[in-house]
C-alpha cells in the first residue's frame, strides 16, 4: 500500500478517538507541546496563520486563543480529522477558521499569503517531506515563520531511560491503541513512523534546502519532540 493511502486509512481509523488517545498515549504532555508552538508565535493584528495538517484543530484553537485577531486556515488531507476538529472548534466557541481539505504537498493558497506556517505531528505523515517544506515556504510571505512541532528519533545517553521509552513505545502504546480506538495497527505505524524519521539535525537541513534561513530546533522532553522554526 503507497504512504498516502496508509495514512488516510490510520487517520480514518483513529480520528473519533484521536483527542484522547492524544491525552493518554502522551500522558497530556501533547498539551504542554502543543503550546510551546503556539507561545513561540508573535502576532500582529490579523496576521494570516496556516496549520498544515491541523487535525481537529489543536494548534488553531490555541492560535484564536493567544490572539482573538489571527485569521486562521486549517488544513488536512483528511475530511474526518476536520469533520472532529470543526466541532471542537464550536465548542470552544471558535467560529472563524477556515477548514480546507488539501494535501500538505500540494497547497491550495497563492504565493504569500501567510504569517506563519505551522505543522503539528504532520510532516513525519506526508509522501515526500520536500515538496510539503516547499509549499510552505512558497505559500509564506517574506520574513514570514515556519513552525513545526515533530517527534523525534531518540538517541539515548541514559540506558534505563531507552529501556523505559522502547518498552512504553512498542508494548504499551500499541496496547492503548487496541483498547481505547481499537486499531492497534495505527499505533503501531505511530511508533515506527518516529522510529524513521530524521534526526533533528538532519531534518534541519532538510528545512534549509528549500530555502528557509535561520533554521533551529529546539528539544522538548529530553528530546521525545522538537521544535523546528525556519523564516523565509
Ligand atoms: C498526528 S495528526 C496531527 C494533527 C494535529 N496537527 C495535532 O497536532 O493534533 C497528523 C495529521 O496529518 C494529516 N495528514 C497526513 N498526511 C497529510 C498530507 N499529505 N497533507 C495534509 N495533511 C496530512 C492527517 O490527516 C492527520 O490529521
Amino acid at each position: 500500500m503507497d504512504k498516502s493511502q496508509l495514512i488516510k486509512e490510520v487517520f480514518d481509523s483513529v480520528a473519533n478517538r484521536y483527542d484522547v488517545m492524544n491525552d493518554i498515549m502522551s500522558l497530556g504532555m501533547h498539551r504542554l507541546w502543543k503550546d510551546k508552538v503556539v507561545n513561540s508565535m508573535h502576532f500582529t493584528k490579523n496576521s494570516k496563520v496556516l496549520d498544515i495538517a491541523g487535525g481537529t484543530g489543536d494548534i488553531a484553537i490555541r492560535i484564536a486563543r493567544k490572539e482573538p485577531s489571527a485569521q486562521v486556515t486549517i488544513c488536512d488531507i483528511n475530511q474526518n480529522m476536520l469533520s472532529r476538529g470543526r466541532d471542537k472548534a464550536i465548542n470552544a466557541n471558535q467560529f472563524n477558521f477556515n477548514w480546507v481539505c488539501a494535501n500538505a504537498e500540494s497547497l491550495p493558497f497563492e504565493d504569500l499569503e501567510f504569517d506563519y506556517c505551522t505543522i503539528a505531528f504532520g510532516i513525519r505523515n506526508v509522501s515526500s517531506r520536500k515538496k510539503a517544506l516547499s509549499e510552505a515556504y512558497r505559500v509564506l510571505k517574506p520574513n514570514g515563520k515556519f513552525i513545526c512541532l515533530e517527534f523525534a528519533p531518540m538517541h539515548y545517553q541514559n540506558e534505563i531511560f531507552a529501556k523505559f521509552y522502547d518498552l512504553y513505545s512498542f508494548k504499551v502504546i500499541p496496547k492503548i491503541g487496541s483498547i481505547v480506538a481499537k486499531d492497534r495497527s495505527s499505533y503501531e505505524y505511530l511508533v515506527k513512523s518516529i522510529r524513521e524519521f530524521p534526526t533533528q539535525a538532519e531534518f534541519k537541513i532538510e528545512i534549509e534546502e528549500v530555502g528557509f534561513k535561520n533554521v533551529e530546533f529546539h528539544n522538548m522532553s529530553y528530546g521525545i519532540v522538537a521544535l523546528h522554526i525556519g523564516t523565509k
